[in-house]
């Protein structure tokens, strides 16, 4: 009986892996007929429409658009705005970053320095405080729009519950990043913050200790929110974005009469 030898080369292996992958159902089940990624692609005059209909740039500027879609009255351009708020916050979150050192000894002086003597400093930091909280009331007032007009309901109820993780990262985001100034009012909202926690059903004190890094509030509190707050927070919050956006053209754009 003949066996087939599969050969070790690393080129052959990767491409081995790689047809594997595009031929698996969860692939087939994302990537629609007609995309370029999608295996057993035919040159027809109709595919190569889905080609250009399916291409990720038309999922942020599409080939058609519901004539309510682009009014501004119907969706507030609310999402828009929180997205362009969240722009924002990572440009002056990167300025903010080369001035400010997460330790309890130079976090609260860096912020001071940061005031004082950096060339645009305070402007800067105010510009991503402010937007801070805007973020947090465009996403909320946003999620309040969507109810409204009932955009909640299938077949969007998927991309509502995506909302409801962006809305919690969101506010994770905020009270994250409410920690690193490291003064008075930044210290206490923390300790009434993770108490509060402390109370949380079946794990209770557990939660209180990982989110403190140690029984009480310190240094280690600071550096692990930090870490939150710049890198893990925002890396998952820009992945579920990206779903957000791409289901909002997947379910037909945005909903209402057609
Ligand atoms: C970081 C936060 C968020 C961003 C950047 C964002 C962004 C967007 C954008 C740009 C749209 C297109 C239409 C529009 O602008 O209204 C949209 C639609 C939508 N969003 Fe969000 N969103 C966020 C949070 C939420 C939340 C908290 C919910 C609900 C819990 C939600 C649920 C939806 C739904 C269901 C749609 C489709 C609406 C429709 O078809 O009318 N989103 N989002």
């Amino acid at each position: 009986m003949a066996t087939e030898t599969k050969s070790k080369n690393p080129m052959e292996v990767v491409k081995r892996v790689g047809n594997r992958m595009h031929d698996s159902q969860a692939m087939n089940s994302i990537f629609r007929p007609g995309s370029v990624f999608r295996k057993g692609y035919t040159d027809s005059p109709r595919n190569r429409s889905y080609v250009i209909m399916n291409n990720v740039l038309y999922h942020l500027h599409p080939v058609k658009v519901k004539i309510h879609a682009v009014k501004v009255s119907y969706t507030l351009c609310l999402g828009g705005l929180s997205f362009f708020l969240f722009m924002v916050l990572t440009v002056t979150g990167v300025f903010l970053m080369f001035f400010y050192r997460p330790t309890a000894e130079q976090a609260w002086a860096d912020i001071q320095t940061l005031e004082t003597a950096v060339y645009f400093g305070s402007f800067v930091r105010n510009m991503h405080r402010w937007a801070a909280h805007l973020m947090v009331l465009s996403v909320f007032l946003h999620m309040a729009r969507v109810f409204y007009h009932g955009a909640y309901k299938a077949p969007r109820e998927f991309n509502w519950v995506i909302g409801i993780i962006l809305l919690t990262l969101t506010l994770l985001l905020s009270f994250t990043g409410y920690l690193l100034p490291w003064d008075q009012l930044a210290l206490w909202a923390v300790t009434v913050g993770t108490n509060m926690m402390g109370y949380s059903p079946v794990l209770r004190t557990n939660v209180q200790f990982v989110l403190l890094g140690g029984n009480v509030i310190s240094g280690d509190t600071l550096l692990r929110w930090y870490v939150l707050h710049v890198f893990l927070l925002p890396f998952v919050i820009v992945i579920f974005m990206a779903i957000h956006f791409w289901r909002v053209r997947k379910d037909g754009g945005i909903s209402g009469p057609l």
